[in-house]
C-alpha cells in the first residue's frame, strides 16, 4: 500500500489500484445509485438512517474510491452525541460497486476514513454492521445497554473503535445525530 501526502491515496491491491480522496458534489447521483445497489430503496428506514436526519457527514470524511476513472465506493462519516456531552462519528454508510468487491477497496476506505479522523482529533467511532468484517480496522462489540439507540439495533452489530484510548467508557446513554460542528473536537 502507498499513501502520498496529498488528498489523494492511492491503495494497492493484489488485483487493483484505487485512488480515494474527497466525496465532491458531482459524485452525489452516482453514489446514490451505489448505495440503492448495495442496500435496496429500503435502506432509509433503517435505524442507521434515523441519526442522519437533519444533520449532514462530516465533509472532509466523506470519501470515495475510483478505479480507472470509474466511483466504485463511498463512504461517510456522520456527527453523533452521546449522552449530553460526547461526540462520536457514525461510520456509513459503506458501499462498494459489485465489480470490484474482495479487492480491499473497503477496507481500504475504512481504513484512510479512520487516519483521517484521527488526524482531525475525533476520539470514537461507531456503527452498525457485521462483527467479522468490521474488527478487520479495530471494530468491536459494545457493551450491551452502553449506548441506546433510536430504534432496534441487534446488539452483536452495534460496535466501536476507539481513536483515542478511553472514548468509549466514558461514552454512555442515547446516541442522537448531531450538526457537524458538534463532531468537531473541543466544541462540544
Ligand atoms: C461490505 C462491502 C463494503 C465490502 O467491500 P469490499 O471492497 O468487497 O471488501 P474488501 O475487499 O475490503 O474486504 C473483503 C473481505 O471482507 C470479507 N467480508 C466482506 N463483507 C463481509 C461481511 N459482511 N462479513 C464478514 N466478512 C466480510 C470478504 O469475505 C473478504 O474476505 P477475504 O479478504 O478473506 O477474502 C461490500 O461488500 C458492500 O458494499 N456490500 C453491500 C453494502 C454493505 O453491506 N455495506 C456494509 C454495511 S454498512
Amino acid at each position: 500500500m502507498t499513501t502520498s501526502t496529498t488528498s489523494t491515496t492511492s491503495t494497492t491491491s493484489s488485483t487493483c489500484t484505487f485512488d480515494i480522496q474527497c466525496e465532491i458534489l458531482q459524485d452525489r447521483l452516482a453514489i446514490d445509485a451505489l448505495l440503492d445497489e448495495a442496500f435496496g430503496l429500503a435502506r432509509r428506514t433503517k435505524t442507521a438512517y434515523r441519526l442522519r436526519e437533519g444533520s449532514r457527514p462530516v465533509d472532509r470524511l466523506c470519501l470515495t474510491a475510483r478505479a480507472g476513472g470509474q466511483m466504485v465506493g463511498s463512504i461517510q462519516f456522520w456527527p453523533l452525541l452521546i449522552g449530553d456531552r460526547t461526540p462520536a462519528l457514525l461510520l456509513g454508510p459503506l458501499a462498494v460497486s459489485q465489480d470490484v468487491r474482495g479487492r480491499g477497496c473497503g477496507l481500504a476506505l475504512m481504513r484512510e476514513g479512520l487516519d483521517r479522523a484521527e488526524r482531525l482529533n475525533h476520539d470514537l467511532v461507531v456503527l452498525v454492521g457485521d462483527e467479522p468484517y468490521y474488527a478487520r480496522v479495530g471494530f468491536s462489540r459494545v457493551p450491551e445497554n452502553q449506548l441506546i439507540m433510536p430504534g432496534f439495533v441487534d446488539p452483536a452489530r452495534l460496535l466501536a473503535r476507539e481513536l483515542r484510548a478511553g472514548a468509549l467508557k466514558n461514552a454512555a446513554g442515547l446516541v442522537r445525530g448531531a450538526l457537524p460542528s458538534l463532531a468537531i473536537p473541543g466544541q462540544s
